[in-house]
């Protein structure tokens, strides 16, 4: 048996499977997301960590698992997050998400320091974005130096977590590609930025490969969790190569796309391969010596789940539940009546680069009901991820599938939607589990069941449901989409 964790912005998920891929048994547990400042996303990493020994704990009941049947656990979770420890490892304070937007300072000195953008990228592949990792050292260095002058490490979410199942302090070269401290080339940290940045290597935890196996349970942890002190940690995966891996996208030819709290189109490489204007990300696969870029769009799920808190409480006071209010928008018409959103409620990463970035209802008539808005909503979040397919594409990635992933892909509604505005079929997966079933395979091979990642994705990982593009819609949304980009650029300057 094999365990995959996956430790998001909403909240936790572990899933345990057996050799074949079959689930045996899940649980989950969510916690809050802070914006104590506009711009800033903060949480506390005690959430995340008693998340994952609640439902580590929740799923060896569920399935009934004795100790010695659990031979290795995987661990993913939410990129780029800034875990802040001094030197007894206790966290300095909050840590800094993906989606936080502060640092923009921070990122014109990484470009300054590194010798302008085109160096930065020859060094790490990526130009410097607000949600990366090093910016928000940086922004630690400048605005708190009492907190900084007492740092010792700097720790991605889902490894914070890994240092107490283990008490090692480690990555594995998909997340730590988000810092924009790695060598993504070679897959090592890159020494000449540290030093540009003045940055000491020693903050950094050891790096690994995704399926290797980074430490073994601690024995308190073990007894615990009910589990064995033979059980090990392998690397895992950022969350966005670990959904990847679970959907079998493990190869060119299909494409992956994402529909949690953000919005993400994945792709695989042999080589190394840039866009040259730096709108998607150039990372590490979790697969040994592979790649991926891939295009992310901050609120995508987020933003339907921002629209249920802000405008549609029930009676009862609580947000309204997404089946209800897809249902709702399933019964409008394509286009929702000349209705455009913006999901840019948190900046935006792809295509824009812009943290200043804001969303917004464009086009409201007093014949417009909720119905319409929540399909403004979707059909908003599902451009932007078509903004990330049409990069990809014009870079020269042909895709036959898209592979859905993601809260998103739950709703027959939503993936229709996908396929209409990508103009391509859009399959779920049989196993509809995320990056939590990605590294759960990631530590079935690093325990020795499969020989390669690929093996393991061709054992276990299957189709289940096909869209395919309906002519009307997707002629409708070929012209949507350019209304839709045309907005972005008539609003920008107006929130500097
Ligand atoms: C990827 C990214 C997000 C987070 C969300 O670059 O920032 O997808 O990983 O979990």
């Amino acid at each position: 048996v094999f365990l995959g964790v996956d430790i998001g912005t909403s909240g936790t998920k572990t899933i345990a499977i057996d050799a074949a891929g079959n689930l045996l048994a899940q649980a989950s547990a969510a916690y809050p997301c802070h914006h104590p400042k506009p711009l800033w996303s903060e949480q506390d990493p005690a959430d995340w960590r008693a998340a994952t020994f609640k439902t580590i704990r929740a799923v060896v009941k569920k399935a009934e698992l004795k100790p010695a049947d659990v031979k290795a656990i995987g661990l993913s979770g939410q990129m780029h997050g800034s875990v802040f420890l001094d030197k007894s490892d206790d966290v300095i304070r909050p840590a800094l998400l993906w989606n936080d937007q502060r640092t923009a300072a921070e990122c014109d000195e990484i470009e300054t320091r590194a010798g302008g953008r085109k160096k930065l990228i020859k060094l790490v592949a990526n130009p410097a974005l607000t949600g990366f990792q090093a910016p928000k050292i940086l922004w630690l260095r400048n605005h708190e130096p009492r907190n900084f002058a007492k740092l010792q490490k700097v720790l991605l979410p889902k490894d914070y977590v890994r240092l107490h199942l283990t008490g090692e302090r480690a990555t594995e070269v998909s997340d730590a590609s988000g810092t924009l401290l790695l060598d993504v080339v070679n897959r090592r940290w890159s020494k000449p930025l540290l030093s540009k940045l003045e940055l000491d290597a020693s903050l950094l935890p050891a790096c690994y490969e995704s399926e290797e196996v980074t430490g073994k349970l601690l024995p308190a942890v073990a007894k615990q969790l009910g589990l064995s002190t033979d059980c090990v940690v392998v690397g895992g995966a950022g969350d966005c190569a670990a959904g990847a891996v679970g959907n079998g996208v493990v190869q060119r030819g299909v494409v992956n796309s994402s529909l949690g709290t953000s919005g993400v189109v994945f792709c695989h490489s042999e080589t190394p391969e840039y866009d040259p204007d730096g709108r998607l990300h150039t990372f590490c696969h979790a697969v040994r010596g592979k790649w991926h870029m891939m295009g992310v769009t901050l609120s995508a799920a987020g933003s339907l789940q921002w629209y249920a808190d802000a405008l549609c409480k029930t009676a009862g006071g609580k947000s309204e539940s997404f089946d209800k209010l897809v249902a709702e928008a399933a019964e409008t018409a394509v286009g929702a009546d000349g209705l455009f959103f913006l999901p840019y409620l948190a900046g935006e990463r792809t295509p824009h680069a812009d943290p200043l970035a804001r969303g917004a209802f464009i086009g409201l008539t007093q014949a417009h009901g909720r119905g319409e808005l929540t399909r403004a909503v979707l059909e908003g979040v599902t451009y932007s991820l078509r903004d990330c397919l049409d990069i990809m594409t014009g870079l020269g990635v042909t895709a036959k599938e898209v592979r859905a992933t993601g809260g998103g892909a739950r709703s027959e509604f939503w993936r229709q939607l996908q396929a209409d505005v990508f103009g391509k079929r859009v399959v779920s997966m049989q196993a509809d589990e995320g990056p939590a079933f990605g590294v759960a395979l990631l530590a079935a091979v690093g325990a020795g069941e499969y020989a390669s990642i690929a093996e393991a994705c061709s054992a276990t990982v299957q189709t289940a449901t096909e869209s395919k593009p309906q002519a009307k819609p997707r002629r409708f949304y070929d012209r949507g989409v350019e209304v839709y980009r045309s907005l972005y650029q008539s609003l920008k300057d107006d929130y500097r």
